[in-house]
């Protein structure tokens, strides 16, 4: 299968493919994958665990900006990295086929920027909306801009690989909890009741005491209710995006390093023969 895949694609050593998999491929299989976010009110926001992770939605239905901005986001970014993935594989980058190459890269261009501005008004809530997620996020969104490379976008994937590695470990060791909102927690669970059942600090928001009252959720990514879940998540995606884009960052330099030398090498050794 490798080998059949290295053939039609065009890549001259396995090594490359399953770079090209890992680094950009992956991306654009996950973007893929994640098409039917599209679906925004029935499958991104839909309730059940297929979409956004709980309590997500929170914030993106209760504003028209973060709204258009995270269907603006899905809509551009995803079907960008799907050409930014296409644009690394060898048999686009032949001569014979540069003009498509050339339009490939203008369109993913235009709707990675577009996806990536859109992000700007999720930032101070998404993924829990530590200090740690916020800073990464925007320094994401700062790269994005600025460095256009689709190396790094793949950290976005990584990163959630890493984060649910990290979540199921915190899980298993135990003693790791998040402060949530209790509005946003009320939101997740869906009724006053199942949220006083286990968040009964919560009170308070519902007597409008404190509108802004939290509550300590215990992050477990097996626990009986979704805000453990949601906990987990939360809690590992600021050191998870910080290690994938090191990561992505080290090894898009060695990629590029590797497959592009030999080529200039070569064309140097025909020119001077
Ligand atoms: C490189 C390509 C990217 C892809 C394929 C991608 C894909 C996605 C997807 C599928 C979601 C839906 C929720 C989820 O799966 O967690 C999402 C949400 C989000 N993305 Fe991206 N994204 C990309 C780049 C970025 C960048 C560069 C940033 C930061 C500037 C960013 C920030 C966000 C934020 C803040 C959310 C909302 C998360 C939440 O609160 O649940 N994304 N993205």
């Amino acid at each position: 299968m490798s080998n059949y895949l290295q053939t039609i694609l065009g890549f001259a050593r396995p090594v490359h493919l399953w770079t090209w998999l890992l680094f950009s491929g992956g991306l654009a299989l996950f973007s893929l994958v994640s098409l039917r976010f599209l679906y925004f009110d029935s499958v991104f926001c839909g309730g059940d665990t297929a979409g956004a992770a709980p309590g997500e939605c929170f914030y993106f239905l209760r504003s028209h900006v973060a709204r258009l901005g995270i269907k603006t986001h899905l809509w551009c970014i995803l079907p960008s990295s799907i050409l930014a993935g296409a644009q690394f594989i060898p048999v686009l980058r032949r001569p014979a086929n540069v003009r498509i190459h050339r339009v490939i890269g203008y369109a993913s261009i235009v709707l990675a920027l577009a996806g990536t501005v859109a992000v700007l008004p999720l930032i101070r809530h998404a993924f829990g909306g530590e200090l740690a997620a916020q800073a990464v996020t925007a320094l994401l969104l700062v790269l994005f801009l600025i460095a256009q490379v689709a190396g790094y976008a793949g950290s976005v994937v990584s990163l959630r690989i890493i984060s649910t590695l990290t979540a199921v470990a915190i899980s298993f060791i135990g003693g790791y909890y998040s402060a949530m909102p209790c509005d946003k927690i009320n939101f997740a669970m869906g009724s006053r009741e199942e949220t006083l059942q286990w968040y009964p600090e919560c009170s308070p928001y519902f007597t409008e005491d404190n509108v802004f009252q939290k509550a300590v959720v215990d992050a477990d990514l097996f626990g009986p209710n979704l805000m453990q879940l949601a906990a987990a998540l939360n809690l590992t995606y600021g050191m998870s995006a910080w290690l994938a884009l090191v990561f992505h960052v080290v090894g898009s330099e060695l990629y590029i390093r590797s497959t592009l030398r030999p080529v200039g090498f070569k064309k140097d050794v025909r020119k001077s023969g």
